[in-house]
């Protein structure tokens, strides 16, 4: 039996929980849940948006399901943990469980409207290092500039990570994405022990791509595609890239991985403007509950899922009106259950 961590989150974040809690029950999966409130809700019931109970349970679990959590615009909005404080309870437990690598898959699904077909490859993006590190001054009051820190240890771990992840999936090409045509040192050293890498992976094979390049080409035949390899800064513009060729962000999964546990969440946010009003689409939290089951090798439950989820989705029939039907949450979680049976 798996023990989870379940976020529920703010705003639409209990709806789509427990909407896949149930589903990944009706599926016969060995899991167990313990749940841990975290986001806005915590905060102000508790004054701790983030606690560091939640933390130590997902350590202790080594995997967490996670609903959005809200930043409240506007103010600053500290979240503390210890004497650490961020911007946000996402970024709190993306740095305080190490998570360096980002996975997101970007499939079609039947009956989600979108410009292309056949559509099925995996983005792996590097997130602990580069410009998104926000290491920044000015300086003169005309002048700012960042720093892009690029080492060979991260490179090679999330190079590493992809290979391997790709390999249990059956799959046989990464991509590595660069710009090491203008940048050779920083992208030069993230391209090249990406190569150094694939040696390992004789049966796989590793090609490259500039990332103004890839964009391109992604837009014009994005089925051809397997397995994305990049670095942080160019992993999350390629990622929202990625969701609008699946039908937006209401239908991405995700999942943040570190060196001892693993945590998924649903790519968009609270929705708090249909929050608690049973409108919300639970489907990537569904994909995400899915990428966790197969991540713990509960497989077959992840594929019955996945055939329940495609024949809801094809039926049309209770599908939530972002995705052209009329049923809401509570309608489309028990028609996929009902699938399940
Ligand atoms: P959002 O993704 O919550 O909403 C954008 C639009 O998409 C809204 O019109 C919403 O109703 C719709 N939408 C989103 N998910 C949907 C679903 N499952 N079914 C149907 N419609 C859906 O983005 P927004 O408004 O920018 O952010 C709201 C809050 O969420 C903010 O506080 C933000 O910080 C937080 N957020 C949290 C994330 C996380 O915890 N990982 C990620 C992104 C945003």
């Amino acid at each position: 039996m798996h023990r989870i961590t379940l976020i529920p989150g703010d705003g639409i974040g209990p709806e789509v929980t427990a909407s896949a809690r149930e589903i990944v029950t009706a599926a016969g999966a060995a899991v167990e849940w313990e749940v841990a409130e975290a986001g806005m809700r915590a905060g102000e019931k508790t004054g701790r948006p983030l606690a560091e109970s939640v933390i130590e349970s997902i350590r202790k679990n080594k995997l967490a399901l996670k609903g959005p959590t809200q930043t409240p615009f506007g103010d600053p909005y500290p979240v503390y943990v210890g004497d650490r404080v961020y911007p946000s309870v996402a970024i709190g437990l993306r740095k305080e469980l190490g998570f360096y690598a980002a996975v997101r898959p970007i499939k079609n699904y039947p009956g989600v409207k979108s410009r292309y077909e056949n559509v099925d490859f995996i983005i792996f993006r590097e997130n602990s290092e580069d410009l998104y590190m926000g290491i920044e001054r000015m300086v003169d009051a005309d002048t700012a500039e960042a720093i892009k820190r690029i080492t060979r240890g991260a490179s090679e771990r999330i190079a590493r990570f992809a290979f391997e992840y790709l390999r249990k999936l059956g799959r046989k090409r990464l991509t590595v994405v660069h710009k090491a045509n203008v940048l050779k040192m920083t992208d030069g050293l993230f391209l090249k022990v990406a190569q150094d890498v694939a040696r390992d992976y004789p049966d796989m094979e590793l090609d490259s791509r500039v990332v103004d390049a890839l964009c391109m080409e992604l837009v014009i035949k994005p089925e051809s595609f397997d397995g994305l390899l990049l670095q942080n800064l160019y992993g999350d513009i390629v990622s929202d890239l990625g969701a609008g060729l699946i039908g937006g962000l209401g239908v991405a999964p995700g999942a943040n991985v570190g060196v001892d546990c693993a945590m998924f969440e649903a790519v968009h946010g609270s929705a708090p403007d249909i929050a608690g009003k049973d409108l919300a689409n639970p489907m990537s939290l569904i994909l995400s509950a899915m990428m966790l089951l197969r991540y713990i090798g509960e497989s077959s439950a992840a594929d019955r899922i996945d055939r329940a989820l495609s024949a809801v989705l094809s039926e049309k029939k209770h599908v939530t009106r972002d995705l052209g039907g009329t049923a809401g949450t509570r309608e489309m979680t028990q028609a996929i259950v009902a699938q399940l049976n």
